[in-house]
């Protein structure tokens, strides 16, 4: 449902108890906010901390240790991060007076010692690049002291890190390839709080989509803040590839050809992969997608803005008609593609024409779902210093609701398109509502809710018939 991807700052998921590693005494209860790459990064730190005797629980009350990893992407995230900080200092005061409470991920990373000075409870501020440091710290958190480490790192990939799979369906799972960002659009605190954009060793991606797959994995997700950057030169920043030998260059892996080595390796699975930012999407990586069955018919492409006015203002690489180059494009080499989008309204000096702009756009494309966001100034970005945040709330609230309203529409008309139709879905579980049916998702993406026969199991592939929808979820039969 579109309306419900406004909502993002909402907690994904708690952790369920580490198997496999009986011998651990001491428990970690750990718990993620804001995009999957935090998810996958808690799952790196569970795994840092598993070979530290301490298992995963998801009962707050008989942790030794709390960890929260935090999302900065707007103030209502970090909000929700604050709230949750004052749950666990109470259950600490009442039920666990020996519980230590650290903080992960972007907020850590924004607010540095100040974290520690804000909320006294605190124990821990670690960023996003120190995770190895977290052996070392949690000593001298358990020796009484606080412990901090949020330096930045050029090479820092977790390569050799097998993540411990929380809250895992057993079919899905999410491979991390690029971390930092170094596209500086104006009103975003990633590249502030993730650093600068380095890639993954290939073999380590490769690897790991490996033990997955012999391990009963089904689908993954390919990650980077800005995936379509990756580039493999042997290892250090996207920025200093000029610099690189000769033949580094020459040999460098770039997006493309690393969605190919990953097709070919799992050849049964299937391979997502996100984000695209417009501007580093490059033709011959849609030529792959279409090339291999098992490379998800699905792309998820931000715009943030129609307009041009606000794509400048915002340092988005790309102009609207670029972006409708690029969108047709992919209509034509891979006809049967899903899109998705996230928006910003309300960004500094946005119009009702730029926001005309947006939904023209929208109407354009017809995006099968979206994540679509109110502006929320940052501090600390090139907007936060230098632009006004000019925009009534109320103004920014009604543009949103537009939006929402627009993009349910598109939905409906999108799932609209698959009734009739026979597909092949993933089952990744029971439905919500019903143990009696199967939910699972299409190659583009869309959810498709089944009644069970009795013959299929989680992590089959089934071919479904769509008889019905709503603006969100297909409705079928398994034929
Ligand atoms: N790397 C992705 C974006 C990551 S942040 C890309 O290529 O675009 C996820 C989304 O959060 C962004 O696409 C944007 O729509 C939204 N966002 C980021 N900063 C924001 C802010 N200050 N206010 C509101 N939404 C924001
Ligand atoms: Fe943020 Fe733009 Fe990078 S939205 S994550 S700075 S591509």
């Amino acid at each position: 449902m579109a309306s419900e991807h406004v909502i993002e700052e909402k907690k994904q998921g708690q952790a369920l108890v580490t198997k496999g590693k009986q011998q651990n005494t001491k428990k970690l209860f750990i718990e993620s906010y804001g995009c999957q790459m935090n998810m996958n990064d808690s799952e790196i730190v569970a795994s840092i901390l598993a070979n530290e005797g301490y298992n995963t629980t998801n009962l707050l009350e008989e942790a030794d240790l709390v960890l929260v990893n935090t999302c900065s992407i707007r103030e209502k995230a970090e909000q929700t991060i604050r709230k949750r900080l004052q749950k666990y200092n109470r259950v600490k005061k009442k039920q666990n007076k020996n519980m230590k409470i650290g903080v992960l991920g972007c907020m850590a990373e924004r607010l540095k010692t100040k974290f520690l000075d804000e909320e006294k409870m605190l124990d821990l501020v670690v960023g996003p690049d120190a995770y190895r440091d977290l052996p070392n710290l949690v000593k001298e958190v358990n020796a009484g002291k606080e412990a901090i480490n949020v330096l930045l790192s050029k090479e820092e990939t977790y390569a050799d890190v097998s993540p411990v799979r929380l809250n895992s369906n057993g079919v899905s799972a999410f491979v991390t390839i690029t971390r930092g960002c170094d596209n500086m659009c104006t009103f975003c605190v990633v590249p502030f709080t993730r650093g600068r954009e380095r890639s993954r060793d290939p073999q380590s991606i490769i690897k790991e989509t490996l033990d997955l797959w012999n391990n009963g994995y089904k689908e993954i997700t390919l990650l980077g803040q800005n995936a379509d950057s990756y580039l493999w030169y042997g290892g250090g920043l996207k920025k200093d590839f000029e610099k690189a030998s000769e033949i580094a260059q020459a040999t460098a892996v770039n997006f493309a050809k690393l969605l190919e080595m990953v097709a070919i390796a799992v050849p049964k699975m299937r391979i997502r992969f996100a984000t695209s930012n417009p501007h580093d999407m490059e033709i011959e990586v849609l030529h792959t997608i279409a090339k291999y069955d098992n490379i998800c018919k699905y792309i998820h492409l931000p715009f943030q803005s129609g307009s041009d006015n606000m794509l400048k203002a915002m340092n988005r690489q790309h102009t609207r008609a670029e972006y409708i180059e690029l969108i047709d494009n992919i209509r034509n080499i891979i006809p049967d593609c899903a899109i998705s989008h996230d928006i910003i309204s309300g960004f500094c000096g946005e119009t009702e024409a730029d926001h005309k702009d947006t939904l023209s756009l929208m109407e354009y494309v017809k995006y099968d779902y979206g994540f679509m966001f109110a502006y929320s100034e940052r501090p600390g970005t090139l907007a936060g210093k230098k632009m006004e945040d000019d925009v009534p709330l109320e103004t920014k609230k009604r543009r949103l609701q537009e939006i929402v309203d627009l993009q349910r529409k598109h939905s409906h008309f999108r799932t609209k398109e698959f009734v009739g139709k026979t597909m092949e879905i993933l089952i990744e579980g029971n439905s919500k509502k019903s143990d009696k049916h199967w939910k699972g998702r299409n190659t583009q993406n869309t959810m498709a809710i089944f009644a069970k026969t009795g013959n299929e199991k989680v992590g089959d592939f089934v071919q479904v018939k769509i008889n019905e929808c709503t603006s969100a979820t297909l409705l079928g039969e398994i034929i």
